[in-house]
Order: structure tokens, then sequence, then C-alpha cells
């Protein structure tokens, strides 16, 4: 069983897939910390964010694979274990830029498949549901107001003692969004199959119950 969770940036596809597929016993499959990892190691190797084909030669020749702990999946790039450096928002909005390679998409897209394959996934992203799982059995597009979605993410950055601008963030989300949107390649959108969730007024409680309802409808046993 695959379920794909795709959306914008700050949807909350992360805190919703952990949860249901820890209420399904499905593995968690963030495909966002893969760019993310691919963008970190472009930072360590001191590689600029425009240079397509030193990424795309790093990219190939670096090994990223997934390992979980318990049920928390961590990104391993080269063997050392890089999950603890993926979250910042530079991180997030080079990995936007990355993502665009087509290099970049076809190395992770399959190891994402191979996952997929694998096991039973809830996996996340931005085009999973269009492009690396077409036959999901089950496909959400969680989405919400790029104002609420600013305002989740300045919540979390206060929340660990950090001073943010909140018309940053929304800008930031924003330019990401249309960047993640207008790409050639595996662009963000919404497949015509997905079932269309609009957090911007639900709690988590209710965006996972309705997803598992979803889920529980397109075959899961829950
Ligand atoms: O979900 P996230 O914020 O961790 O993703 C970081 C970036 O990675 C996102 O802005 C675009 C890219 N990405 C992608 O192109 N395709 C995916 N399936 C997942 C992420």
């Amino acid at each position: 069983m695959n379920i794909a969770i795709d959306g914008p940036a700050g949807a909350g596809k992360s805190t919703i897939a952990r949860i249901v597929s820890a209420r399904l016993g499905y593995i968690y499959v963030d495909t966002g910390a893969m760019f993310r990892a691919v963008a970190y190691n472009c930072t360590q190797n001191g590689i600029d964010a425009r240079d397509t084909e030193r990424i795309s030669s790093l990219a190939s020749s670096a090994d990223i694979s997934i390992r979980y702990v318990g049920d928390v999946q961590r990104v391993f790039l080269n063997d050392a274990d890089v999950t603890d450096h993926l979250r910042d928002e530079a991180v997030g909005n080079m990995a936007s830029v990355v993502a665009q390679i087509p290099v970049v998409r076809s190395v992770l897209l399959d190891l994402q498949r191979k996952l997929a394959r694998e096991n039973d996934v809830v996996m996340d992203g931005r085009d999973i549901g269009t492009c690396v799982l077409p036959d999901a059995e089950l496909k959400v597009y969680l989405t919400a107001s790029s104002a609420v979605r600013a305002k989740r993410r300045y919540d979390e950055l206060v929340a660990k003692g950090e001073n943010p601008d909140i018309t940053v963030i929304e800008k930031d989300i924003i330019e990401r969004d249309e960047r993640d949107m207008n790409r050639e390649i595996a662009p963000l959108k919404q497949a015509d199959d997905a079932v269309l969730v609009d957090s911007s007024y639900m709690t988590i409680d209710e965006v996972t119950d309705r997803i598992i309802s979803l889920a529980r409808d397109a075959g899961a046993k829950v």
C-alpha cells in the first residue's frame, strides 16, 4: 500500500505523514529530506546553487540512503548521518533550487521508488502522486494558505528560542512554492486523482483522521 502526500512548503505534510504512518504501521518516507541532503552536501563542498554541472556530478557520485531507527527516518550521506543538519530554512531553500536539476531528481527517484516497492509507505513531497508513485492507492494534496503556513513556521521557530520575522518567512515560502510549481521537471501540482485537503482551519487531529478515513476507503486495514 502506498500513500502519497504532496503539497507546498509548510503545509504540515511531515507532521501529518508521520502520525498517519505510525497509525497504519507503515514507514514514513520524507523525500524533501533527500533533496535537503543534496543541498547540504553542496554547501559542505562549497558548491554554488547555480553550478548545475558540479551539483549533477556530486549528486551522482554521492551515496544518499535512508535508514530507520525505530520508525524514525535518518538520512545518510556517504555513510554519515546528516539528518540533524537538514531542517534549517537555508537548506530548505537551497533544496528547492537543486531540485530543479534533472540528475538530482533521477538519482532520488530511484531511491524513492525502491522504498515504495519494498514497503507499505506514506511518502510526502511535491511530485509523489504525479510522478514518483502514479499508481499510489491514495493520493492527498495537502495545502493551507501562505499566511497560515508562515504563522506555523514562525511559531515553530519561536518555540526553538529564535526571533524570526514573519514577513520574511512568508516571502520565502511564496518564492519556494513558485519555484517548485514552475520548474520544468516534476513540478508541484495536484494529481488529477488526488484528494484536496486544505488544513488552514483544521487541527492536526482533524487532518490525520480525514486521511486515515481516506486510507480505509482505499483498502488500508485500520
Ligand atoms: O518538503 P521539504 O521542505 O523538506 O522540501 C525541500 C525542497 O525539496 C522543496 O522546496 C522542493 C524539493 N522537493 C522536491 O522537489 N520534490 C519532492 N518530492 C520533495 C521535495
